[in-house]
């Protein structure tokens, strides 16, 4: 046994229907990526760190994700397999790496999943008060006793109800992607339609109130900023991993990227002016950033329609993401890397039963307790970590393998953009706090306490190289 034991790089999928043309692409990455990021972390994101100039932070942190993404599709067409960053470091450094890549990418699903929920609940909160209705206050916020409040039950009730639709296999809802992206769209443009009639330019004048920040070791301004707004990004990957059905992956992979990352970034720097050209960003410590905008100019009805939107939309995010997670868990487990329970599979709907069980406690604890910003910052450092990785891992492939063969998809510039990832993403990382930095480490002990005290003694993969 060897910690550094490699798995083989695999054969290219041989039957895969190459049927994903550019505009699916599209649709698929603003789907993924389109969530609580934009309802919700944009007000607290500008309120706390970075001003109106969080529009600056949205460019900075888009520019991170896009290298991150070409790395993806290089490894996606070289490195046939569905397991991401995990499958992809298991054949370039071995088990070990690949394991800490794997249990940093299920913390960023598992927490992606409550920060979801947390931005559900709020929307859902929003719509409530607005005809009267709210919760006890002991369960009605994340714990914080000096304001009374202990867990938040509508995340977890969310929680509750996308496990059980996970387990009932609810493939089928992301069947509606394309309806669901168009949704998100409607609402987000009508915020922008009818928020433009009530800017007050008067809001930007202070544009920068936190200035840059640091490269290094900020807590707030553009940097903190885009550090956070990474978040919004996420889901990015999903472009790159469906290589194997893309039409003329070589140019529509890179073409899909940029081009989804662009309006991406074009719609969430409208709605971010819009926001705080409405409300002075001083006010928009709140979680339904969106709605909370629109009923402040007195637009009800068009802040009621946005957190419909954002609940019905919320909802499937959720569910396709502890969809994924489940089964990344579940290829870990094929591996040996985690105990065998977890390859058990539901008998009709052919889902895994116990990896969606634990997604599904696990996120609804997180979401009870933790506030969204702390879930947002913990995910994000989980996942600069593994990126950082996975760019290594690029520059130790080209070192390896050599350049990518006619077919395959090429990063440009290796080894400088790899590198320049490598630079923003420890800059990104040193921007949270202190709490962020331990709970990651120990997210990395109990990882290597697991990998050590199961998966080492009950690896399934032989070395082959
Ligand atoms: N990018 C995803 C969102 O903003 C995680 O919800």
């Amino acid at each position: 046994m060897n910690l550094f034991q490699k798995k083989g790089l695999g054969q290219v999928h041989p039957g895969l229907n190459r049927h994903l043309r550019l505009w699916d692409l599209i649709i698929l990455g603003i789907g993924a990526m389109v969530g609580t990021g934009i309802f919700t972390i944009t007000g607290t994101a500008a309120a706390n760190l970075a001003g109106p100039a969080l529009i600056i932070s949205i460019v900075i942190a888009a520019f991170c994700v896009g290298l991150s993404a070409l790395f993806f599709a290089e490894f996606a067409s070289r490195i046939p397999s569905t397991g991401g960053a995990y499958s992809y470091l298991y054949a370039i450094f071995g088990e070990f790496p690949a394991w800490i890549a794997g249990w940093l990418t299920v913390m960023e699903f598992m927490t992606a999943v409550s920060g979801v929920a947390s931005g559900w609940a709020a929307y859902f909160k929003g719509l409530l008060a607005n005809l009267g209705w709210s919760l006890p206050t002991a369960l009605n916020g994340t714990f914080d006793p000096a304001k009374g409040t202990y867990v938040d039950l509508l995340p977890i009730l969310v929680m509750v109800l996308v496990t059980a639709l996970v387990l009932m296999n609810a493939k089928a809802v992301l069947r509606f992607n394309s309806l669901l992206v168009l949704l998100k769209f409607s609402a987000l443009a009508l915020f922008i339609l009818v928020g433009i009639f009530h800017l007050n330019p008067g809001n930007w004048a202070n544009f920068a109130p936190y200035g840059f920040g640091e490269i290094y070791g900020g807590q707030t301004g553009i940097m903190a900023g885009a550090s956070l707004m990474f978040f919004a990004f996420l889901g990015f990957e999903s472009i790159s991993m469906a290589v194997d059905e893309i039409k003329e992956p070589q140019k529509n992979v890179p073409r899909g990227i940029v081009l989804s990352l662009t309006i991406v970034t074009v719609l969430y720097i409208l709605v971010t002016l819009v926001l705080t050209g409405i409300v002075h960003y001083t006010k928009l410590n709140v979680s339904d950033a969106v709605a909370f905008a629109l009923r402040s100019v007195g637009l009800g009805w068009a802040a009621n329609y946005v957190s419909v939107v954002a609940i019905l939309t919320l909802i499937t995010v959720c569910i396709s993401m502890t969809f994924a997670l489940s089964r990344m868990i579940y290829s870990i487990a094929r591996d040996g890397l985690l105990p065998r329970s977890f390859r058990q599979l539901t008998e009709t709907s052919r889902v895994p039963k116990n990896a969606t069980i634990l997604v599904g406690i696990a996120s609804a604890v997180c979401a009870g307790i933790f506030p969204l910003a702390s879930i947002a910052s913990f995910l994000n450092i989980c996942t600069l970590a593994y990126l950082i990785l996975l760019a290594l891992a690029i520059l130790k492939l080209r070192k390896d393998k050599g350049m990518p063969q006619a077919g395959e998809f090429k990063t440009p510039f290796v080894p400088v953009l790899p590198i320049l990832s490598i630079i923003i993403c420890l800059s990104f990382m040193t921007q949270y706090t202190k709490e962020t930095w331990q709970a990651f480490g120990i997210a990395l002990l109990v990882g290597s306490l697991i990998y050590f005290g199961y998966g080492y003694k009950h690896s399934e993969i032989y070395a082959d190289h």
